[in-house]
């Protein structure tokens, strides 16, 4: 059984203050949450205010993206052991806008995601199409290719992982996929994960929801077949739109 999880992905939002405010009132509202697991990923600036505020909660700490090396110099880069020192349990790759504005590819999102499993990391590995690959009746070939050419190699460690579906055209926009749209982009990665990583594996990965989730349709994405949760982004800047989604089955 997987057991389903709600991440806010709050890309570059939120000072120390404001990041504090919100995963405070967060920890009191959600502190009694058993069915989901929620996962909060802040700017890296906002990691070390928020990490003691969840230590001893049920909600986790993520960061929205890592370098695949341990140290070094690469000048702005964050590594995977900084990312653990700091308390941090998930981390996202390969977000399409990581890809879009700062040049992530296939080849990185597997170097990044080898490293944080290398360091008992969770990843969040985001795939998905923009609206010219669906239109032109690419997005099974696209989205098949991401996952097999960034999923490369994981070995044993590939049933820990979480992959996120999130159409590129769904992402901030307030036009969500539908339901059975996801569900079948996702049943259509866990066909190629199990062929590249067998079965039982394929089974055990959690498989995610992303772009434009909000409290009106979280429920629709959260009991669609083979989605174990949402990747949220704007709606999880307010404990008033991201509890409701983690509380969908209310
Ligand atoms: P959105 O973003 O919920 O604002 O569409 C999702 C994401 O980019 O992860």
């Amino acid at each position: 059984m997987r057991r389903p999880i709600i991440a806010g992905n709050w890309k570059m939002y939120k000072t120390t203050a404001e990041a504090r405010a919100l995963v405070s009132a967060l920890v009191t509202t959600l502190q009694d949450e058993e069915r989901v697991e929620v996962v909060v990923c802040p700017p890296f600036t906002a990691l070390s205010t928020v990490a003691p505020l969840l230590a001893g909660t049920r909600i986790a700490l993520g960061a929205q993206d890592v370098h695949w090396e341990d140290e070094g110099a690469f000048t702005g880069a964050v590594s995977p052991r900084m990312l653990v020192d700091l308390g941090c349990r998930y981390v996202i790759i390969g977000h399409s806008e990581r890809r879009a504005y700062f040049a992530e590819t296939d080849e990185t999102v597997n170097r990044k995601t080898r490293a944080v499993l290398a360091h008992g990391l969770v990843p969040i590995v985001c795939v998905g199409e923009s609206l010219a690959q669906r239109e032109a009746g690419q997005t099974r070939f696209f989205v098949t290719g991401q996952v097999r050419a960034g999923l490369a190699a994981l070995g044993e460690k590939a049933r820990t992982i979480v992959i996120a579906y999130e159409p590129i055209w769904a992402i901030g926009t307030g036009h969500s996929a539908t339901g059975k749209d996801a569900a079948e982009v996702i049943g259509l990665i866990r066909e190629t994960l199990a062929e590249m990583d067998g079965r039982d594996t394929a089974e055990a990965i959690r498989s995610l929801y992303g772009g434009s989730v909000k409290p009106e349709n979280s429920k629709e994405f959260m009991t669609s077949p083979g989605i174990d949760g949402a990747l949220v982004g704007g709606a999880s800047l307010k404990a008033e739109s991201f509890v409701p989604i983690v509380r969908y089955y209310a």
